[in-house]
C-alpha cells in the first residue's frame, strides 16, 4: 500500500514513526540547547472542553507567559487592591508541570486601569508604580524569576524618543531606570528585561533601544536583558534585516537576549503549502538567530492558531486543531542543529 506523503509526514511529526526512533518534543530538544521554549497562555489552559490546549503546553513548553493575566489592569484594577486569580492559577499550573513563568508586564502604557491616568503629580504616579512593582513581585517571589519590567517604552516616531502617549511619561524621563531599581529591590534574584516590538532588525528603533540599555548600564541600573517580541509576517527576512547582527550587539553588552512574543502571520492567500513553507523558514531562522546569541528563551505569543490574538494570520506553529505545522518542524529542526 502506498502511504500518502502527507500522512507519512504527520506520522513522523507525531513521533509515531521515524527512521531514527521517536522525535523529541520541543522542550526536550530545547533543553539540550540550554534555551527555554514556550508560549503565552490564557484561561483556555483550564478549559475542560479544550483539553488539547493544556496537553500541548504540557508536552511541548518549558516556559509560559500569562497573555493578559499579569498586566496592571488585571492585577490592580483599583488602587492597592490586588486580584491574582488567573495569574495565580497559571503560576500554580506551571509549578505542577515543571514549567517556568515569564512575568509580563509590570510597566506598559497599555492595559492600565483608569485610576492610574487620574494621578496628577509625578510623585503620586511614581509611588503607585513602585507599589505596583513591589507588591506584584513580592507576591510571586521566586515562583516568577523572569520579568518584563518595562514594555514598549520607545516610540515609533522619528528619532524614537520615549513614547509620549504613555501614562508613565508624567513620571519623568528616568522612570525606566526607577522601575528597574524598584524591581531589583523587590526581588534581587529576578532577571529583569526591557521588552519591545519592531526592534528585531538593525533599524532606528533597535538603535534607540541599544542607546537606552547602554545608558542604563552606565548608570548602574540592574537590567539583565532585552526581550524582542518578534511579531512578524512571513515576508520578514532574518538575513536581510540584519537580525543576528542586531541581537549580537545586545549580547555583546553582556545582556541576555530573549525572543518573547514570536508569531509570524501567513502572506495573503492563507495556508497554502508555499505560504506554510515560507512561515516555517522564518520560524527556523528566528530560532537559529536566537541560538546564535545563546538566547535564554524563545517564547511564542499563543499556542494554536485559533487562539492567537492575530488568528486571521494563522501565525503559530500549531494549527486550529493543535496539529503540528511545518513551522513546528522548522523550530524543532533548528533546535536539533539541522
Ligand atoms: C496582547 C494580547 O495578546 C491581547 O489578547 C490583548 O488584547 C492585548 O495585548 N505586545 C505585548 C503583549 O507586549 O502584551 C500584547 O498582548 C501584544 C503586543
Amino acid at each position: 500500500m502506498k502511504i500518502p506523503t502527507s500522512l507519512l509526514a504527520a506520522l513522523v511529526l507525531g513521533g509515531l514513526a521515524s527512521g531514527s526512533g521517536q522525535l523529541p518534543t520541543l522542550k526536550q530538544a530545547a533543553q539540550t540547547r540550554g534555551v527555554l521554549i514556550g508560549g503565552a497562555v490564557g484561561s483556555t489552559l483550564f478549559d475542560d472542553l479544550d483539553p488539547d490546549y493544556a496537553a500541548t503546553v504540557g508536552r511541548e513548553f518549558s516556559v509560559v507567559v500569562s497573555e493578559n493575566g499579569m498586566k496592571w489592569k488585571a492585577l490592580e484594577g483599583s488602587p492597592n487592591e490586588f486580584v491574582y486569580g488567573l495569574a495565580d492559577a497559571t503560576v500554580a499550573w506551571a509549578a505542577q508541570h515543571g514549567v517556568q513563568v515569564r512575568g509580563h508586564t509590570l510597566i506598559w502604557h497599555d492595559s492600565v486601569p483608569a485610576w492610574v491616568y487620574q494621578l496628577k503629580t509625578p510623585a503620586e504616579l511614581r509611588a503607585a508604580m513602585q507599589n505596583h512593582i513591589t507588591q506584584v513581585m513580592t507576591h510571586f517571589g521566586n515562583r516568577v524569576l523572569i520579568w518584563d519590567v518595562v514594555n514598549e517604552a520607545i516610540s515609533d516616531a522619528p528619532g524614537h524618543p520615549l513614547r509620549a502617549n504613555s501614562p508613565f511619561a508624567l513620571a519623568g524621563p528616568d522612570y525606566i531606570d526607577a522601575a528597574f531599581r524598584w524591581a531589583h529591590a523587590a526581588n534581587p534574584a529576578a532577571k529583569l528585561y526591557y521588552n519591545d516590538y519592531g526592534a528585531e532588525a538593525l533599524n532606528g528603533k533597535s538603535d534607540a533601544i541599544y542607546a537606552l540599555v547602554r545608558g542604563m548600564q552606565s548608570r548602574g541600573v540592574p537590567i539583565s536583558g532585552v526581550g524582542f517580541q518578534a511579531h512578524l509576517d512571513a515576508n520578514f527576512s532574518v538575513k536581510d534585516s540584519g537580525m543576528l547582527e542586531n541581537l549580537k550587539r545586545f549580547h555583546d553588552l553582556g545582556l541576555d537576549v530573549q525572543l518573547t512574543e514570536v508569531d509570524v502571520t501567513l502572506p495573503a492567500g492563507g495556508a497554502t503549502p508555499a505560504n506554510l513553507a515560507r512561515q516555517a523558514q522564518v520560524y527556523g531562522d528566528l530560532m537559529n538567530a536566537c541560538l546564535g546569541v545563546k538566547c535564554s528563551a524563545f517564547v511564542m505569543w499563543g499556542v494554536n492558531d485559533a487562539g492567537s490574538w492575530r488568528a486571521g494570520g494563522k501565525p503559530l506553529i500549531f494549527d486550529d486543531d493543535y496539529a503540528r505545522k511545518p513551522a513546528y518542524g522548522a523550530v524543532l529542526g533548528a533546535l536539533q542543529g539541522h
